[in-house]
């Protein structure tokens, strides 16, 4: 089921990033869809920590697909510079896709129909200057049980609701447990 939450401050989206990251299983998808500067990298440098990823995630600003290693390896793929989908279909994304790492695209607007059709859809939308909003859009079973596993973790987070209440800045999500 899709759901939505609203961040307050960067290290907040980076531990939903890291809350992530720590759940994510090898071939998984995230799009991460939204304007500029919303927090797609900085969600996407939380999720690499969470994979236990220690090298600095930048912005694949000019090359397209940044892959870092770690226990799962990272694809980071940015289509804000292609041009069309057919360039993203020459860059061979499927083989990010359905590999055996964990695979976060942001721009996927830009080649929709380069982009699987089962994947974890987040869509960012700048609230204010340090309020974001995500909404969680899961296609497909793998990502409605991750976006439920997702939504749980947050919900456990004290002073924080699924709707989007306001959390306690600061708080770490919960290590024990699951992962
Ligand atoms: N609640 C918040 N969540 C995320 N980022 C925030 C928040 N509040 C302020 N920011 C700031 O917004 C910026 C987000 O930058 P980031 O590079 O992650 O955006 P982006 O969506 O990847 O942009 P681009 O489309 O250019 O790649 C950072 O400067 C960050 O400090
Ligand atoms: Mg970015």
């Amino acid at each position: 089921m899709a759901f939505s939450i609203v961040t307050h401050s960067p290290d907040e989206t980076f531990q939903i990033g890291q809350a992530l990251g720590r759940m994510a299983k090898p071939g998984d998808v995230l799009l991460l869809q939204g304007p500029l500067g919303t927090g797609k990298t900085l969600l996407t440098q939380g999720l690499a920590k969470g994979l236990g990823i220690t090298a600095p995630v930048t912005s694949p600003t000019f090359i397209i697909v940044n892959q870092y290693p770690g226990p799962l390896v990272l694809y980071h793929v940015d289509l804000y510079r292609i041009e069309a989908t057919a360039e993203a279909i020459d860059l061979g994304l499927d083989d990010y896709f359905f590999g055996d790492g964990v695979c976060v695209v942001e721009w996927p607007e830009r080649a929709p129909s380069a982009m699987p059709p089962e994947h974890l859809l987040v869509v960012l939308e700048h609230i204010g200057e340090h309020e974001r909003s995500f909404s969680f859009q899961p296609k497909g079973s793998r990502y409605q049980a991750l976006a439920e596993q997702l939504r749980k973790a947050i919900d456990l987070r004290p002073g924080q609701k699924a709707g989007g209440s306001r959390p306690h800045p600061g708080t770490d999500p919960p290590s024990g447990g699951s992962a």
